[in-house]
């Protein structure tokens, strides 16, 4: 696998990847990119496999925090995360998780990219209001810019043309369940 990194000319890594059905998509529209997809859970992982017959995926069963630790540094063009665990995202667990997206910058090429989509949910889960979602999504930008990113873009939402089974499901409640996409760079 690690020769497999070197022999394309683009490196995407998506993180958690679920059932691998959005790894799928995108690794269709882009034949010549390596398209590699970590997920715990080994019964997505073994659907994704039975599922997915592209020469350019690669799944790779396992915790991405040992996975990605295997990459050379500088290796991958972009890492995608879309609604990791609240273990790997969550406010309170933020000295947790930092050393691992410190990882992630450690293993993206000059100029390669991170792209988290993250949500907010209220605790009662009564509709999340403007004053809450600012305040953590502008929370969740600096965190990340803390360890070495730099902003391209931050958006409300997740990117339209994208499709997963959590996507999916959370996309049915907007107001209880609100998403915002960020684009950083190394
Ligand atoms: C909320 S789900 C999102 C799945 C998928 N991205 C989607 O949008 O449908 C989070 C996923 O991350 C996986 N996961 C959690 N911790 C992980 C880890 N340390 N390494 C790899 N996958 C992990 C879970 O098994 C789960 O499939």
């Amino acid at each position: 696998m690690l020769d497999k990194l070197s022999s394309y000319p683009k490196v995407i890594v998506e993180l958690g990847m679920g059932d691998g059905r959005l790894l799928e998509s995108l690794a269709e529209r882009d034949a010549s990119s390596l398209y590699v997809g970590i997920e715990l859970d080994k019964e997505q992982c073994a659907q994704a496999r039975a599922r997915i017959s592209l020469a350019n995926v690669e799944i790779m069963s396992g915790s991405f925090e040992a996975v990605v630790q295997t990459f050379p540094d500088g290796s991958v063009d972009r890492f995608i995360a879309v609604l990791p665990d609240p273990a790997f995202i969550d406010e309170k667990r933020e000295s947790r998780w930092k050393p691992f997206y410190k990882t992630v910058h450690a293993k993206l090429k000059p100029g390669g990219t991170l792209q988290i989509v993250a949500e907010i949910t209220d605790e009662l889960l009564q509709p999340v209001g403007d004053e809450s979602y600012a305040r953590w999504a502008a929370w969740l930008e600096s965190s990340l810019l803390s360890i070495g990113f730099t902003l391209k873009s931050r958006r409300e939402g997740a990117p339209a043309q994208y499709s997963s089974r959590c996507l999916d499901q959370f996309s049915g409640d907007p107001e209880r369940i609100r998403m915002t996409t960020l684009e950083l760079a190394k």
